[in-house]
């Protein structure tokens, strides 16, 4: 089974939007969280799709579903963090629909509604031959490290630069028995499953993404969103 697991459990501070969360946020015309969900149920290779969405927008999530003619998407509640969303969604898969270790999860940002079939159909591939994969983009902008922020200690070369992205897909075993191998600390720290995948010694291998393929965190980032879409259409 193949599951798309859609991470909606934000509340889009950066976004400045205290009304709604970015998620729900309309373009043209259409939420985002719509748009990012059709992506999958769109995919062939897809056989469910999951929202795990924040807690206080679960009704809200419920009508827009109905409201706008979405069938077979299940949606459950988010966690205090991306983690723990993308954990509840693979719990709910496994009391729900009954998934089992060998089944494979495609993690997504619900705001990253410019997912392509391309980028779903390669992390699919790519699981026959690796344990996580991540959609990554070249560096667009150079990049330097800053211990403090005020001035500059590392120059790595841009070449060797990626902006991750998503889809971030695994396979439910593997992470299930990471996640019971972690300290508490371990937990607490962990922000990112790839780096929790390498610190365990597996290859997370890169899927070409885009530089359309946007998070949507910024009011400006809404203005390019509408300005692609429009293009597109
Ligand atoms: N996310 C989640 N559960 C959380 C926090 C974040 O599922 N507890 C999701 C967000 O809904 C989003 C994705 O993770 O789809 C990427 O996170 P980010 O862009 O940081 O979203 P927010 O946390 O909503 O934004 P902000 O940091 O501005 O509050």
């Amino acid at each position: 089974m193949v599951i798309a697991g859609i991470v909606a459990g934000g509340k889009g501070s950066r976004m400045g939007n205290t009304e709604l969360p970015k998620q729900f946020m309309e373009l043209c015309g259409k939420p985002v969280i719509i748009r990012t969900a059709q992506a999958f149920l769109d995919s062939a290779e897809v056989d469910n799709v999951i929202i795990g969405i924040n807690p206080d927008w679960y009704g809200y999530m419920l009508e827009l579903c109905d409201a706008s003619g979405l069938k077979g998407i299940y949606v459950t509640k988010g966690g205090s963090d991306r983690n723990a969303t993308v954990g509840n969604i693979i719990s709910f898969a496994g009391s729900v629909l009954g998934a089992s270790d060998d089944d494979i999860i495609l993690t997504h940002d619900a705001v990253r509604p410019f997912v392509t079939p391309g980028m779903i159909s390669d992390s699919i591939k790519a699981l026959e031959s690796c344990e996580i994969c991540t959609v990554a983009v070249g560096a667009t902008d150079t990049m330097i490290i800053s211990e403090d922020g005020v001035s500059a200690d590392e120059f790595p070369l841009r070449s060797r630069m990626f902006n991750v992205q998503t889809p971030q897909s695994f396979r439910i075993g593997s992470f299930r028995g990471i996640m019971a191998s972690l300290s508490r600390e371990e937990r607490e720290a962990a922000t990112d499953v790839c780096r929790l995948y390498k610190s365990r010694g597996y290859e997370v291998r890169l899927i070409p993404g885009s530089t359309s393929n946007i998070k949507l965190t910024y009011p400006s980032d809404m203005i390019f969103a509408e300005a692609l879409l429009s293009g597109q259409q």
